[in-house]
């Protein structure tokens, strides 16, 4: 979960979300070469006297610094791609969840067994008896086995709404009258936590999302 002043990404829980970030620090290896690279021929600028009149054109260098952020490009967007297909392949799912977005708080479905649903409200951190995580704990949370291929189904009733889990790298909007899908791939037992994360109102804040990983025993 996030904690006080974490500037990174939160650990991953998932192997695609490890893959993700993978793929963050390695573009990020790619920009710092890139801004250290731009800020140097800039401060540069500052200080040279490279000044002549007759110049026109440089068809050379003009070839070099049009074919070089092309290939540091295709470095970026392969990868990329890579990834982009990976998130989206799900293969002999488990079990599936439903997730339904309100104004303001998830409502899920557990559509492999008879009639299984329940909402799931923010927790007052003042009011409850027991310890609670601030703004995060809910009153029902969602209980999925660990180490097995879950799907994901997600809808909305009133406005746009988002359902993400960054330690698990699920990120997906919930639209109302529409069904979208994803997967989740949990590799240890713990509690992950979510947020809304569309603009969705006055509560936008407080409809966490909150996963027990559990062996499938039990
Ligand atoms: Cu639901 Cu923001």
């Amino acid at each position: 979960m996030a904690t006080w002043s974490n500037f990174n990404l939160q650990n991953s829980a998932s192997p695609l979300m490890e893959q993700i970030i993978f793929f963050h620090d390695h573009t990020l290896i790619i920009l710092i070469m890139i801004t250290i690279l731009v800020g140097y021929l800039m401060i540069n600028l500052f200080f040279n006297k490279y000044i002549n009149r007759f110049l026109l054109d440089g068809q050379m260098i003009e070839l070099i610094w049009t074919i070089i952020p092309t290939i540091t490009l295709i470095f970026i967007a392969l990868p990329s791609l890579r990834l982009l297909y990976l998130l989206d392949e799900l293969n002999n799912p488990l079990i599936t969840l439903k997730s339904i977005g309100h104004q303001w708080y998830w409502s899920y479905e557990y559509s492999d067994f008879n009639d299984v649903s329940f909402d799931s409200y923010m927790i007052n951190y003042n009011k409850s008896d027991i310890n609670n995580f601030r703004l995060l704990d809910v009153d029902n949370r969602i209980i999925l086995p660990m180490n097995n291929q879950i799907r994901i189904m997600v809808t909305a009733t009133d406005v746009i709404h988002s359902w993400t889990i960054p330690s698990l790298g699920v990120k997906i909007d919930a639209n109302p009258g529409r069904l979208n899908q994803t997967n989740l791939f949990i590799n240890r037992p713990g509690i992950f936590f979510g947020q809304c994360s569309e603009i969705c109102g006055a509560n936008h804040s407080f409809m966490p999302i909150m996963i027990e990983s559990i062996s499938i025993k039990k």
